[in-house]
């Protein structure tokens, strides 16, 4: 039998890259994370152009029971103190869960539930995460090169930003070369 073997997607481990798409991408800029860093001042210094993270996803399809699949690449960098992080959000539906898998560099997942208790998880290549329904996620990259992490979520899932418009109960800062978490009351 002339069997032909389908060449599929693939993510290339030491950049986190993937490659025989066809791909969706985004980047997320300092400007376009109005009010994410507890300095908005300080983010306003900031050359907004500056890329925070960029997302890759399989262009794959939406329909109920189908699964997506994305890195997000995420770099290095402050913003007064704080670590570059993703906006973070909760899944439109609550219910639906995720799996993010480290690839490349280091830092912290910040998973919080929806009354607002919160835990960091270490990310590193090949840290494995699941993140359970009703549980907001946000990538913070502690260290000083790309954090690439990829995920797998359901297609219905989608993303609600607003329900944490006030942010994370828990923020991470880089202080003496050191990481420090602080608790936020307004979270
Ligand atoms: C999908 C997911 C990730 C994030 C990505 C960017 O459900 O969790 O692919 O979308 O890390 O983060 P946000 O969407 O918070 O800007
Ligand atoms: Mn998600």
């Amino acid at each position: 039998m002339n069997l032909t073997f389908i060449q599929p997607p693939q993510v290339e481990w030491a950049s986190g890259a993937l490659a025989k798409g066809p791909l969706l991408r985004k980047s997320t800029r300092i400007q376009d994370l109005i009010e994410v860093f507890a300095d908005e001042p300080a983010r306003q210094q900031l050359a907004g152009e500056h890329v925070v993270y960029d997302v890759e996803m399989l262009a794959t399809s939406s329909a109920e029971g189908e699964l997506y699949t994305g890195v997000t690449h995420l770099y290095p960098g402050h913003v007064g103190g704080e670590y570059f992080m993703t906006r973070g959000h909760f899944h439109a539906r609550r219910e639906q869960g995720e799996v993010y898998f480290g690839l490349r560099g280091k830092g912290l997942l910040l998973l919080q539930n929806e009354h607002g208790q919160a835990r960091l998880e270490n990310v590193f290549a090949g840290s494995i995460h699941i993140i359970p329904g009703f549980t907001a996620h946000r990538l913070i990259n502690t260290g000083n090169e790309v954090l690439s992490a990829l995920a797998v979520w359901p297609a219905i899932a989608g993303h609600d930003y607003a329900a944490l418009a006030k942010g994370f109960t828990l923020r991470v800062f880089e202080e003496n070369q050191q990481i420090l978490v602080r608790e936020v009351q307004n979270g």
